[in-house]
């Protein structure tokens, strides 16, 4: 089903299906009811929104496959990064200059605002004026001991101490970049954590008391992984939403009404 509705994209990308497939997967598992939200909120202003959200986001992966991760990424950070406000409120999307766009997590690295805004427009067109809510080094270039010795050697080489390139990139989930699966816990059983954040999970001692058990049980089960994303992915989404007249439906993203 999702390739038919790909091609009626207009853009030409290169798609993998596993990340598809875990896109789809997500997407049903919002069928699941939540605390306080609602998934039949609009099933009377607006039926097709699921259809219509469904849509714009495949097309938008066919045309650059991160945008995945980049979407999955403004949620969360939707959700956390507080500035103006706090929880799940589209807050993230709003321009300005004392904007959580602009704040240290977000600045030059959240991306996805286009296509929020692609998504918005179809929405609108579709259901006019109802839809709105929508490692390894530390800063004195010490190599953490815990890091495997070839990916420390190869990040040094990627981003020596001085005449590097600025620009260059390191993958978050080596030799899985593009697909949605269990293998950044493989990464981190080998102790191959880009960010520190990342191996501390299994490798630091906080780690060894509190997470290392889970990367262990997800590094083994990929299906134990997916069941626990879609729940905590749930529960993420439901951090203080705006409801009934608190808040707002608007009409664009990026300004309040
Ligand atoms: C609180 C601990 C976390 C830290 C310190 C952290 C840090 C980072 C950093 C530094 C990046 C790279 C940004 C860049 O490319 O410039 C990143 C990317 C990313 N993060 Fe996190 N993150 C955290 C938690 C999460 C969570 C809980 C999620 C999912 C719900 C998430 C999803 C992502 C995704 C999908 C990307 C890739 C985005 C893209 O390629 O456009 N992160 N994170």
């Amino acid at each position: 089903e999702s390739e038919r509705e790909m091609k009626d994209c207009e853009s030409v990308g290169n798609v993998v299906p596993s990340l598809i497939t875990a896109l789809v997967v997500l997407w049903l598992s919002m069928g699941v009811c939540r605390s306080q939200l609602s998934t039949n909120f609009y099933a009377n202003s607006c039926p097709a929104v699921f259809t219509v959200v469904r849509r714009q986001v495949l097309c938008a992966l066919k045309n650059d496959t991160r945008m995945a991760a980049s979407l999955l990424r403004l949620h969360f950070h939707d959700c956390f990064v507080n500035v103006s406000s706090s929880g799940c409120d589209g807050s993230v999307l709003l321009d300005g200059s004392d904007s959580e766009k602009l704040a240290a997590p977000n600045r030059n690295s959240a991306r996805g605002f286009d296509v929020i805004d692609t998504i918005k427009a179809a929405v609108e067109n579709a259901c006019n004026a109802t839809v709105g809510r929508l490692n390894g080094f530390s800063e004195d270039a010490s190599v953490d001991p815990t890091l495997d010795p070839s990916m420390a050697a190869e990040l040094q080489a990627l981003c020596p101490q001085s005449g590097g390139d600025g620009n260059a990139t390191a993958p978050l989930d080596r030799n899985s970049t593009y697909a949605f699966d269990n293998h950044y816990f493989k990464n981190l059983v080998e102790q191959k954590g880009l960010l520190s954040s990342d191996q501390g999970l299994f490798s630091s001692d906080d780690g060894e008391a509190t997470t290392k058990a889970l990367v262990q049980a997800y590094s083994n089960s990929g299906s134990l992984f997916f069941r626990d994303f879609v729940n905590s992915m749930i529960k993420m989404g439901s951090i203080s939403p705006l409801i009934g007249s608190a808040g707002e439906i608007r009409r664009n993203c990026r300004v309040v009404n």
